[in-house]
């Protein structure tokens, strides 16, 4: 058996648990990270794509967004779709402010090559990753790596394992309070190696169901298509894929998405979740493994950044003046945020999508709603402001 010591043991590789480890090693702060999965799997699993005006002011201010700045998409606005009838909310007008298209696997991608370059200390492919005395004053962590048993002793442990990882279940039943809602559908996704043909992400409104035209690159398409969530992925050929976009993303203007070879295709389902407190002991839970928003809001991967960004700064405070105020703070100060992003998410979920069970009273109140955004511009600025970001440090409560 082996062992490690370290103040901060970060179990995930994600978003949240590579930016956590960075930002910690930036203030002097010594982490492990713990991922189950390789190096590649992480680098390659396509996900979240819309970077907040906040998240890339954070990276940058990180000193990670070199490749970023160069490479990704500036976007000052998106479009809003309804009987094939395109309608463009201007972000840079509104709020001054734009967001950025950059595929999550790109940010961990940078993430890792920079803790890499500053020594920092990840294992990836570990195994059965355990969370040990969370609630002592000397947490540790058990890990199975290359056929050996290690322990991770630490001062704080931070779960950033995302929804289906082990750090949340790890605590008691009644350690947290749950707040959960499954929605009756989910997004069958592609990834399409089509020059996009439009500049700026369009959400549309169809009677057959939601569609998102996005992209990654100016080489890259990503499309969605609201489905049933029991969707068999085998069910849709390349073929029916492309015609049920076509149906749906028709505009009157004549303008259709470019099609070309789908590389990738894939179902996620939809659901708001989120556990109060984040902390149990010892134990901080970050991203994922606390929240979840449907994707309809572009939140998941900012919610995440904005979490570790909070601990970082508390466990700064803790090593440099043994200050634990704000570690106390931590759960309040980042569900004040949590739950604004929870509200806007379900929103733009129940704006947007067809939902079967609905009474036809639901339907015209939904439609009218769309259209209200359409024409006012102080409701396209409400959608404005909170797609973009609000300051991390002072968020609507
Ligand atoms: P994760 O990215 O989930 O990272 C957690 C890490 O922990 C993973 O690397 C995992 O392998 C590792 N891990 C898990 N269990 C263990 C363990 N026991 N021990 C050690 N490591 C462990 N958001 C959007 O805005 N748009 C989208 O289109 C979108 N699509 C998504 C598709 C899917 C399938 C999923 C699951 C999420 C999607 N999201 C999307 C949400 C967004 O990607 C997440 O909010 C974001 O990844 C959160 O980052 P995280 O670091 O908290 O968690
Ligand atoms: C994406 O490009 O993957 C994407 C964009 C906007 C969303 C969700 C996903 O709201």
């Amino acid at each position: 058996m082996g062992s490690s010591e370290t103040q901060v043991g970060i179990v995930g590789a994600g978003p949240a648990g590579l930016l956590l480890s960075h930002l910690l090693h930036q203030n002097g702060i010594h982490s492990i990270v713990l991922e189950v999965r390789s190096r590649a799997y992480c680098e390659e699993r396509v996900r979240a794509g819309v970077l907040e005006y906040t998240s890339v002011e954070l990276l940058r201010g990180a000193g990670v967004a070199e490749r970023l700045d160069r490479e990704g998409l500036l976007h000052g606005g998106i479009e809003l779709g309804l009987d094939g009838e395109r309608h463009r909310i201007p972000f840079a007008e509104l709020t001054g402010k734009c967001v950025t298209v950059y595929g999550q696997q790109e940010v961990v991608r940078d993430l890792i090559r920079r803790r890499l370059a500053d020594n920092g200390d990840l294992r990836f492919e570990c195994g059965d990753v355990s969370l040990q005395q969370i609630d002592s004053g000397r947490p540790w962590i058990r890990v199975e790596r290359d056929g050996q048993v290690d322990e991770v002793r630490c001062d704080f442990i931070a779960g950033c394992d995302g929804f289906h990882g082990i750090s949340r279940a790890s605590c008691p039943p009644g350690a947290f309070e749950i707040f959960d809602r499954v929605y009756p559908f989910a997004w069958l996704g592609i990834l399409a190696e089509a020059a996009p043909s439009r500049d700026e992400l369009l959400y549309m409104h169809h009677e057959r169901g939601f569609a998102l035209y996005s992209m990654r690159s100016p080489q890259i398409t990503r499309l969605y298509l609201q489905c049933a969530p029991e969707e068999n992925i085998d069910k849709w050929s390349d073929d029916r894929i492309w015609s049920e976009l076509h149906t749906r993303l028709a505009c009157s203007d004549g303008w259709k998405p470019t099609e070309g070879r789908i590389l990738q295709k894939g179902i996620t389902g939809m659901r708001s979740f989120v556990v109060e407190p984040l902390q149990y002991g010892r134990l901080f839970l970050a991203g994922d493994a606390a929240h979840i928003v449907p994707p309809t809001g572009a939140k998941g991967m900012n919610l995440a950044f904005a979490d570790v960004h909070h601990l970082a700064k508390a466990l700064h405070a803790f090593y440099r003046k043994a200050d634990e105020t704000r570690l106390r703070e931590y759960s309040n100060t980042c569900l004040q945020r949590i739950w604004n992003a929870q509200r806007f998410s379900w929103w733009m979920t129940s704006l947007l999508h067809r939902f079967e069970q609905e009474s036809p009273f639901d339907r015209r109140r939904q439609l009218a709603e769309l259209r209200y955004l359409m024409s006012s511009r102080a409701a396209a600025t409400d959608l404005a402001e909170n797609y973009v970001g609000l300051p991390l440090e002072a968020c609507i409560g």
